[in-house]
């Protein structure tokens, strides 16, 4: 049968029943190429350039396009910063190219010792451990502290290291509507009810992606304390890009230093692949740094990337991040307010991520590409990183993407968004006539 590549999604491959492991990824093949041939397929790019402002990237059906980029993440434009690539080349010098083991055994370079030490201050803990990347940081933070009999409530839209890092520590995982305060006091006095003796875990975010919203922090850690729980927020994508001093959304709301345990990525705003966890308890540091798995096994950070971290981590707690952070948001309001011109539909709040509506995954999957041919390059989000017809563009925006440039490329996307309306609905008619 014929697959049609407006439609569909992974989840139909995701648990086929087989009997050998590749039938399942040659269903999944055979879908992902029908849809990369009907050049639908906006996914697995590759950059051809630095991922700047504008750049050009190579698609999986070979085509490249150039064009202002939302398809990337470096929110504060520090992975092209002279002074971040200088401390690169200069952690060359001095250790090489590698950290040849993991933190648990030999791997740390002393540097590692300052970014932690830094980390900590920005967020006034008194203890961090970084970790290779931000995902495991977020699926080693829970996996690590969580057992069998033990409880985690997450939320729904938690980041997928935080649901597998909660799926593989216990079976008594809840997940709990959106930002959802009422239900999460339900779950946790009635955990609280049956079970007086095993510990709980409450996960949220400081700003969720796909939404591009915040959860009351100060209230989700009273709540946690009244229940003898433990909040993790996840600061992947509002620390260092927004708040004072760069200190994100714990910052905005007041409540640095009394989260009880915060976990963050470098690779949104601080130009670098790796993570950390960060909280005011010694024991909870070095009792992650044996017993969560992917920081006990896996390699630590390259020299590199803590030389990256730490000069992008100075920057941002300078009056020059403070500046740019000041130049992202004017870039975002730009976009936001050209989108809405257009009478496209946003969600959230101004953020580096601008999610925007876009609906069904037929007309998501040809607006993206239309993006493209006309130079501006964006991801999708579709099902099922978000609900079934309801697909979005999430434009990630850059301190050095030019105002103008945005309010330019909101005009080119709304026209790519109608063109792909268009075309899908004389698509439909087409087939409807054949029918008739
Ligand atoms: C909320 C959140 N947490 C964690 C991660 C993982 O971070 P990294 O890309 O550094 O592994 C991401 C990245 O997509 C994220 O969005």
């Amino acid at each position: 049968m014929a697959i049609d590549p407006g439609a569909g999604s992974t989840r139909d491959y995701l648990a086929t029943p087989v009997r050998r492991v590749v039938d399942r990824a040659m269903g999944f093949e055979q879908w992902r190429s029908a849809r990369e041939r009907a050049g639908l397929m906006p996914y697995a790019k590759y950059l051809i350039k630095p991922p700047r402002a504008s750049t050009t990237l190579q698609y999986s059906d070979g085509r490249r396009f150039s064009g202002i980029n939302f398809a990337t993440q470096d929110y504060l434009s520090l992975a092209s910063h002279p002074a971040v690539m200088t401390a690169a080349t200069e952690a060359i010098q001095r250790f090489g190219v590698h950290s040849a083991g993991s933190t648990a055994l030999a791997g740390n370079v002393h540097e590692a010792l300052r970014l932690e030490a830094e980390i900590s201050e920005l967020l006034h803990t008194r203890h961090t451990l970084l970790f290779p990347t931000g995902w495991a940081a977020g699926y080693g933070v829970i996996r690590g502290l969580v057992r069998e009999t033990d409880h985690v409530v997450l939320d729904v839209l938690a980041h997928n290291c935080l649901q597998e890092g909660a799926m593989a520590a216990t079976r008594n995982l809840y997940r709990i509507r959106h930002r959802d305060l009422a239900m999460t006091r339900h779950r946790l006095s009635t955990i609280r009810a049956h079970d007086p003796a095993n510990a709980i875990v409450v996960v949220t975010e400081g700003i969720f992606s796909m939404d591009a919203d915040v959860p009351d922090l100060r209230a989700f850690q009273a709540l946690c304390r009244e229940y003898e729980a433990t909040l993790i927020v996840d600061v992947a994508h509002d620390l260092g890009c927004m708040g004072p001093d760069g200190s994100g959304q714990i910052g905005v709301q007041g409540m640095l230093g009394e989260i009880d345990i915060v976990m963050g990525s470098f690779s949104k705003t601080f130009a670098s692949n790796g993570g950390f966890v960060s909280c005011n308890s010694r024991a909870i540091k070095e009792y992650l740094r044996y017993y969560a798995p992917s920081n006990t096994f896996s390699n630590a950070l390259s020299p590199i990337q803590i030389a990256v971290v730490q000069t992008a981590l100075g920057i941002v707690r300078a009056l020059e991040g403070e500046a740019l952070r000041q130049r992202l948001h004017t870039a975002v309001v730009a976009l936001r307010q050209g989108l809405s011109d257009e009478g496209l539909r946003l969600y959230g709040e101004p953020h580096a991520i601008v999610p925007m509506a876009v609906g069904s995954e037929a007309v998501a999957r040809r607006a993206t590409m239309l993006a493209a041919r006309n130079d501006v390059l964006v991801n999708l989000s579709e099902f099922p990183a978000v609900p079934i017809n309801e697909s979005r563009f999430r434009l990630q925006v850059m301190a050095t993407h030019e105002p103008d440039d945005c309010r330019a490329a909101a005009k080119l996307i709304a026209t790519s968004v109608r063109q792909a309306e268009a075309d899908i609905a004389a698509d439909r008619s087409g087939r409807e006539l054949e029918a008739a």
